[in-house]
């Protein structure tokens, strides 16, 4: 059978018993915080478990895409290495939602099994949870398995969970014994290849919460899973998942694009590592997920890395992962339309990774090796952490590719001193910013915390989101240096945060104001740091005015409205990929990073400027939905991003549908306030991520006025060049008059004597018919008495001027006529006056031998 027969007759088997066939899930789960990756093909229906949802059927079966990276279920070090486990793999799966139970699910799996699929029951092997005695007699009651085959094992084999929290339940599993003599009972849960697991039948009855708790659910359910590609290996009597047939047309394009064979264990894991690695990248790309430096994104980065690593090791130094898609496509493209619509995107995606991390590995590579030669030299068997660091920090290595770097040359890594080394850099770069964004000027007394103010210091309530200015009490109070700083119990302005830069303004005290330098906020409590001043000197409990300087406020919250609207139109425009980076916010304009993996084209930031404004123009209100409860944001369906953290109680800015995220900084009340947004500029901040730049309102407008100015400036600056053309053309061509006019000795020298007359012949190299009929006049006047012609090359034609003097032109000499003889052995013709007259021909080969006997065509014809 092939493996789209297994697929296919799995789930015509349960369509049969009544199971609605549903669609898989996305590999990358969109709504559950808790989870990186679709894990099982139960995740979908964990809501129905829990008693959360509900499905308008009770029996369903599908074939899910899942991804096992860590964790739990799985060891990323060993795929690869074994022939069984796999990052990414389909698991087919039945379940019951409070509908059949152990008794149909064992009968049905052995059925399937047995009859079906006709695998020979003398090999098999049923495990049960050491307590379930009811399924250990279902086995032997509904099935005609061998009653010896029916062994009991613990919690570590017979409970399946989900996760740390979730349904679980004792489960049941088949197992497939293929040693050459088939007692490999004793080996079942041994983690040999021999005898290895293929389907899991799992009892869901419980709940695990939050503290380990183990509760009942309402109803009992089914939740099975299949290895696919492990059956898929059963069926078609191969000892490796990578020899059927859902790997090998993956393993022979490595091959191909490599020009290995697959051959050789050390060749053989490589391939299987980049066949596997692929998949995952390929599917979860698909589904949304990109490679990145947190969270999900890391994961798929550490992924790509290792199979890039692995081609190393078949000796491809070029970028060739991207390349395999094409054969995924093809071969799972028509169970999984998403990989073949979204091809170009997961290509480029890879590629681009590639590429970055390919320049940075050589280099990593070359170091590496001096690591390792200056240990071993040193007699040492562990790698230094700082040198593991300087691999990561520098180059980008993650740490379980210098781990396995190391282990092929026999050495170990100090783990312990590179997460040392990698919290004390956290914590600087967290310095960093605290120090240059939060608190940039007030004198260089860096952090204050309330317990150094003196007062009764409490916190502050910021009235900034409805109001410009309040009224407030002083609560705290200290003069450090040249600083004073003021807490206090109300303030209207904004503390830098979300990217948006803290409010400028002043304080007001007995008439007296003061700006204020910098904000600091502590510990819930926020501190205005003035230059301290003998005229402004407000006591504890003293009343002052705090008012925030409208203009630039404004400016601010149409740029970080603006912002909003920005994401949102780069997710229409680029696609859902895109997430949020980073940002900045402030009076002038709005910068805002995200994660893309290609330059944003010309068109695309015209379609996406176009969707902001045309959100502008339209006036939308925009909503802002402050500290509501988390599940609340969740269920409208507020943009969250996976890795990041919220609390239980959010603020939500909402613009109609178009946009609806989390934050907490201050915004217009209505899209139209933003006046226009422009584009600035875009470009590339790191591997796969991308800035925009952009001004709004005010910015706008001196954007134009700039442009206006540099256009104004660029059409001067035209004007003058093009005077300074003409006057050059001038020069130029009185230039070569007279450079012509200088050879006009040389032609007179030769020119022949002719009755008291001259006759003057010449090839120039004049330019152009006006240069030549110049020359030409000069001639004529040196002449004082003659006949002269001047030919010249142009364009490939020929260019024939001839003149007379007027006292020739008096004896009937005609200009005209002699030009019209000469041109037409040429294969020409032309005219003029009588004392000068020019023609054109096409016979340049002829032109030396005409003009040679010109003088003697001229006399004669002069003559006559
Ligand atoms: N959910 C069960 C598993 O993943 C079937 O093994």
């Amino acid at each position: 059978m092939t493996s789209a027969d297994i697929r296919q007759s799995f789930l015509t088997f349960f369509r049969e018993k009544q199971h609605r066939i549903v669609d898989s899930a996305p590999v990358v789960p969109h709504d559950d915080p808790t989870l990186l990756f679709t894990n099982a093909g139960m995740n979908q229906f964990k809501d129905v478990f829990l008693d959360l949802g509900t499905r308008e059927y009770t029996r369903a079966a599908d074939t899910q895409k899942c991804i096992r990276v860590s964790g739990k279920h799985n060891d990323l070090e060993e795929v690869g290495r074994d022939t069984y486990h796999h990052t990414f793999f389909e698991m087919l799966g039945n379940w019951s939602f409070g509908d059949y139970y152990k008794r149909e699910a064992i009968s049905w799996a052995w059925e399937l099994l047995t009859e079906v699929w006709k695998l020979p029951k003398e090999r098999l092997h049923a495990t049960v949870y050491q307590d379930d005695d009811e399924a250990l007699a279902l086995w032997t009651e509904v099935t005609d398995i061998d009653p010896a085959h029916v062994h009991r094992f613990g919690a570590k084999d017979n409970f399946w969970e989900m996760g740390d929290t979730g349904p679980c339940g004792p489960c049941s599993e088949i197992h497939i014994d293929m040693t050459e003599n088939g007692d490999g009972g004793p080996l079942v849960n041994a983690g040999v290849p021999e005898v290895m697991e293929i389907w899991n039948l799992v009892f869901i009855q419980y709940n695990r919460d939050e503290q380990g708790v183990l509760h009942d659910l309402p109803k009992k359910h089914i939740d099975t899973g299949m290895g696919f590609e492990r059956i898929c290996a059963v069926m078609q009597g191969k000892r490796s998942n990578y020899d059927t047939d859902v790997f090998m047309p993956v393993i022979d394009r490595i091959a191909e694009v490599t020009g290995q064979p697959y051959e050789g264990e050390q060749r053989q894991v490589s391939m299987r590592v980049i066949a596997d690695h692929v998949r995952m990248l390929t599917f979860s790309i698909a589904d949304g997920a990109i490679p990145g430096s947190e969270g999900r994104g890391y994961v798929l980065r550490r992924i790509l890395r290792r199979a890039a690593r692995f081609g190393r090791n078949l000796g491809v130094r070029e970028p060739f992962l991207w390349s395999i898609v094409g054969t995924l496509c093809d071969t799972m493209g028509d169970v999984f339309p998403e990989i073949v619509e979204n091809r170009h995107v997961v290509e480029k995606v890879i590629r681009a990774e590639e590429e970055s991390f390919n320049a940075t590995l050589d280099r990593g590579l070359e170091i590496f090796e001096d690591i390792v030669a200056r240990t071993k030299k040193a007699g040492g068997t562990v790698i230094d952490g700082a040198d593991v660091f300087r691999l990561y920090d520098t180059f980008g290595f993650p740490l379980d590719l210098t781990n396995l770097l190391a282990e092929e040359h026999g050495l170990t890594i100090d783990g312990v001193r590179f997460d040392a080394l990698l919290s004390e850099q956290k914590k600087r770069s967290r310095a960093v910013t605290k120090k240059n964004v939060v608190f940039p000027t007030a004198g260089g007394s860096g952090a204050i915390q309330l317990d150094l103010l003196d007062g009764a210091p409490a916190g502050t309530e910021f009235t900034g989101y409805e109001s410009f200015t309040s009224e407030a009490t002083v609560t705290g109070l200290r003069k450090i240096g040249e600083d004073l700083f003021i807490l206090l119990d109300y303030t209207p302005f904004y503390v830098e945060s979300g990217g948006q830069v803290s409010d400028q303004g002043q304080l007001v005290w007995n008439g007296v104001s003061a700006a204020v330098e910098g904000l600091i906020k502590a510990d819930g409590g926020v501190i205005h740091a003035v230059k301290a001043d003998a005229s402004f000197a407000p006591q504890l409990g003293d009343t002052v005015q705090a008012q925030v300087d409208v203009r630039s406020r404004r400016d601010t919250m149409r740029n970080h409205t603006a912002t909003h609207l920005l994401h949102a139109a780069l997710r229409t425009v680029l696609g859902t990929h895109v997430q949020q980076a980073g940002s900045l916010v402030d009076p002038e304009h709005l910068r805002f990073d995200f994660s893309h993996y290609e330059k944003v084209s010309d068109e695309q930031l015209e379609a996406i400027e176009t969707l902001v404004n045309e959100k502008i123009l339209e006036g939308i209100p925009v909503q802002q939905h402050r500290a509501i409860p988390f599940d609340d944001a969740k269920t409208m369906g507020a943009l969250m991003f996976f890795g990041d953290k919220y609390g239980d109680v959010v603020n939500v800015l909402q613009v109609d549908q178009f946009s609806m995220e989390f934050c907490g900084g201050t915004h217009v009340h209505n899209t139209a306030e933003i006046g226009l947004l422009k584009i600035t500029s875009e470009g590339s901040v790191a591997s796969g991520t991308r800035r925009i730049e952009a001004v709004t309102g005010r910015g706008v407008a001196q954007y134009i006025e700039r442009m206006h100015e540099q256009l104004a400036e660029r059409r001067r600056h035209e004007a003058a060049l093009h005077d300074e053309i003409k006057r050059l053309e001038k020069e130029l061509s009185k230039l070569s008059v007279e450079q012509g006019a200088s050879q006009i000795d040389s032609i007179l020298g030769a020119a022949e004597e002719w009755n008291g007359s001259r006759i003057a012949v010449a090839r120039m190299q004049a330019g152009d018919a006006e240069q030549l009929k110049g020359i030409g006049d000069v001639l004529r006047e040196k002449l004082h008495s003659g006949v002269g012609l001047l030919a010249d090359v142009v364009d490939g034609k020929v260019l024939l001027v001839c003149v007379v003097t007027d006292d020739l032109v008096a004896k009937g000499v005609k200009a005209g006529a002699l030009v019209g003889l000469i041109a037409k052995r040429l294969g020409g013709g032309g005219g003029g006056r009588p004392h000068m007259a020019t023609a054109g021909a096409k016979d340049t080969e002829s032109l030396d031998a005409v003009l040679a006997e010109a003088p003697a065509i001229i006399r004669e014809a002069a003559t006559t």
